[in-house]
């Protein structure tokens, strides 16, 4: 379907049997602040979002290097094509370009890449060049980059109710078994634990229509650092922070250990 993301096989990770078990298995982030990392270099914003690729290379090889399995990282939302055309204009030409440049190097160190969003609202040579992207690297299994274009967590939602709705008609759905897990097994990252550590740079404290479903339970991080300027002393900050989070997903708090059970 046109409109779904490409979704290829499932990774068989090892980084999991080697990393501590404060580290997130899977790391969100919205890189934001591009525009004014620009601005107060008397700069277009383009030249804000050129800088931010040097963020994403750092952030990647961070990842690798810690044995984080998934980074999904939001680089362009539903609503950002409401931006002026020019500025969008650089982003696509900024995305082709960057996986031209990027492609041999993930690959080379086993990263699959794919594409999650509305993918239909590309022009057919940026769709063609994430699709053989998505492709090549869909054996990787050292870490799962998902790059979120043209993606709003509404959308997601909509995308998988529209699927089951479909199933439905078709037959192959019944209704009254639809749930949760149902529902969930239609969303984009389907097949990845959901984001254990949410990172927005740029100071602003929102979600801005990121990962909506999937962020149920997400620890979140919020940092004034723009995304340029994000590096591997950055992300140790966001998770040392992570490390010292109790997790209870609406349980009670973990017990002190003591000489007797009460
Ligand atoms: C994030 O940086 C990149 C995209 C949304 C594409 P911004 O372009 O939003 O930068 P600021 O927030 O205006 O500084
Ligand atoms: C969120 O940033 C989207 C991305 C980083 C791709 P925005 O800059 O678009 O978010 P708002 O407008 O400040 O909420
Ligand atoms: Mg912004």
């Amino acid at each position: 379907m046109g409109m779904t993301a490409i979704t290829t096989r499932k990774p068989r990770s090892r980084a999991a049997a080697t990393k501590p078990p404060s580290t997130p298995r899977h790391l969100a982030i919205v890189m934001d602040g591009n525009g004014r990392w620009a601005r107060r270099r008397a700069q277009p914003r383009s030249f804000g979002h050129r800088a931010g690729q040097k963020a994403v290379r750092a952030t990647v090889e961070y990842c690798l290097r810690q044995g984080i399995e998934a980074l999904t990282l939001f680089a362009f939302s539903s609503e950002n094509w409401q931006r002026p055309s020019g500025e969008v204009g650089a982003l696509m030409e900024l995305f082709l370009k960057a996986i031209d440049k990027e492609i041999d190097e993930l690959h080379k160190n086993e990263v699959r890449v794919r594409f999650i969003g509305n993918l239909s609202a590309f022009s057919e040579t940026l769709r063609a060049r994430m699709y053989a992207a998505a492709l090549r690297t869909a054996d990787n299994a050292r870490l799962a980059l998902n790059v979120c274009v043209s993606y709003g967590g509404r959308w997601d939602i909509a995308q998988a109710a529209r699927q089951l709705a479909e199933a439905t008609l078709a037959g192959t759905l019944d209704p009254t078994s639809i749930d949760e897990k149902t529902l969930n097994g239609r969303m984009c990252l389907a097949d990845l634990p959901p984001p254990d550590l949410f990172i927005r740079t740029g100071g602003e404290r929102r979600i801005s229509n990121f990962l909506l479903w999937q962020l149920a339970y997400t620890e979140l991080y919020f940092t004034d650092t723009l995304w340029p300027d994000m590096d591997a002393t950055e992300l140790d900050f966001a998770l040392a922070d992570y490390a010292r989070r109790e997790r209870r997903f609406g349980c009670v708090p973990t017990p002190l250990p003591t000489a007797r059970a009460s």
